[in-house]
């Protein structure tokens, strides 16, 4: 099959990636020239592990290709994916699809011979059905057939999540686009990955729901974490023992400073704004999102509360700024609200990230930028944990503790476990477990 895909950003470079990787023959069309340029001299312009070689083996072998004007490689194409950005509009939270009707509209104009166009970007529902007017008022002669087909890829594991998915959902109008689609997913069927077929309208509420109730999940566990330390409880052990109940399931049940990233802020947001317009509100999800966005904030009173109530001419060590861990990506990472909300207390920070330091250097001043881990913590105060890369799991702590003023460790996203802490003589907050304070002899819910 021969596809175009709109839009390199994160969803299109890896789908279009992931297509060629299955045979197809695939054009990836950007507008900005010197992305282009740049995919075309094998510069991938997001860190996902990867792709890169993906790319560059899918290249070599002729099947990927990268134009900067669609019209040819829409017009050859079976299929045409359009996965463009749908940022939050600002103010009503809804999402901005002005770039999708633009897109749909310069496809409609390029389609020659049937083509199915498909919406690869997460869209409100009812985005598919205006796709389909866009097309049909801009070419009414055209054969096509329009398909919505949710993308539900993580950072950081968007290879495997796109090549071994849970299912796919595929939102189609005609028995014609389902064989065109089934064509496109040829080698998961071959593999019996569940491929859902529904409307346009149903896929499309599928991504928001399925975004959505995992960040509920998370939202929950967090508020569990909360009431964990006010009762001497261990929050994972409490993960742990719902999780191994089937219908909950063990995953997305790590407590932590807040969830963040491009999909599920703007995304519960986004469905709040749908669901109140379609008068029919999600006062859970409406919860989840104001809940999550103070967590970012408390963190920082976490932070000060560790420090004995003031941060004001300490030194404090951060590590980690991505969102999670295996990603450059900055947005609505915690660190955007612990690291501004440090400085402004008028503490003394020092950031690392082994990705994320040019994207966060956009973002945030008045830090100490280090090249390593173990330089933000030379004299710190304290020590506190943004993001769970590897190399912190893997820390010398007793080379930690020797850098460090004062042995404080501020872990939010608990990657040591009280043992290790305590044994490495340290001072630890985690989430949702109890304070290790080695000079009180053992844990506060010990004593
Ligand atoms: C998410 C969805 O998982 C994916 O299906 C969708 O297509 C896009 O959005 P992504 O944003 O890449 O993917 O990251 P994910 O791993 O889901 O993490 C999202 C946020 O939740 C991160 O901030 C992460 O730290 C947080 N999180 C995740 C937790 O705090 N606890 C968990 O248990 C899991």
């Amino acid at each position: 099959m021969r596809v175009a895909m709109i839009g390199t950003g994160y969803v299109g470079l890896v789908s279009g990636a992931c297509f060629s990787e299955f045979g197809h023959d695939v054009t990836c069309v950007d507008t900005d020239a010197s992305r282009i340029a740049a995919l075309e001299a094998g510069r991938i312009p997001i860190f996902e592990p990867g792709l890169e070689e993906v790319v560059a083996r899918n290249t070599k072998a002729g099947r990927l290709h990268f134009a900067t004007d669609l019209t040819e490689p829409v017009a050859q194409a079976d299929a045409v994916f359009i996965a463009v950005g749908t940022p939050s509009r600002r103010g009503d939270g809804e999402a901005d699809l002005s770039y999708v009707y633009a897109a749909a509209e310069q496809v409609a104009r390029a389609v020659d011979g049937y083509t199915v166009i498909v919406t690869k970007s997460t869209v409100p529902v009812g985005t598919g059905a205006e796709v389909a007017r866009v097309v049909a008022r801009t070419r009414p002669d055209a054969d096509v057939d329009i398909a919505s087909n949710p993308e539900f890829l993580r950072e950081g594991s968007a290879i495997e999540d796109f090549m071994r998915p849970d299912r796919v959902v595929v939102g189609v109008r005609s028995q014609r686009a389902r064989d065109a689609m089934r064509l496109v997913y040829r080698p998961l069927f071959l593999n019996e990955t569940p491929v859902l077929f529904t409307d346009l309208e149903t896929a499309e509420l599928i991504k928001y729901a399925a975004n959505t109730f995992l960040a509920t999940k998370i939202t929950f566990i967090n508020e569990v974490a909360d009431l964990c330390e006010k009762v001497g409880v261990n929050v994972q052990d409490v993960a742990r023992g719902i999780g191994l109940d089937k219908r909950i399931g063990a995953k997305f049940l790590h407590a932590g400073p807040g969830y963040g990233g491009s999909c599920f802020p703007k995304d519960t947001r986004a469905l709040v704004a749908l669901a109140r317009r379609a008068e029919a509100p999600l006062s859970i999800v409406e919860t989840v999102v104001a809940v999550n966005d103070a967590r970012k904030r408390q963190m920082v009173d976490k932070v000060v509360a560790a420090c004995g109530g003031s941060v004001r001419g300490r030194k404090i060590g951060v590590l980690g700024l991505t969102f999670k861990p295996n990603t450059d990506d900055m947005r609505e990472s915690p660190s955007l609200e612990v690291v501004p909300g440090l400085v402004n207390a008028g503490a003394e920070v020092s950031v690392f990230d082994p990705e994320g330091m040019e994207e966060a250097r956009k973002l945030i001043d008045g830090v100490a930028w280090c090249d390593d881990a173990y330089a933000v913590m030379s004299d710190a105060d304290a020590l506190v944990i943004v993001t769970e890369w590897n190399q912190f799991r893997a820390l010398d702590l007793a080379r930690v503790r020797e850098l460090m003023r004062v042995p404080l460790l501020v872990d939010l996203r608990n990657i040591y476990t009280l043992d290790e802490a305590r044994e490495a003589g340290f001072v630890y907050h985690s989430i949702g477990r109890p304070k290790v304070d080695p000079a009180a002899g053992n844990t506060e819910a010990a004593q």
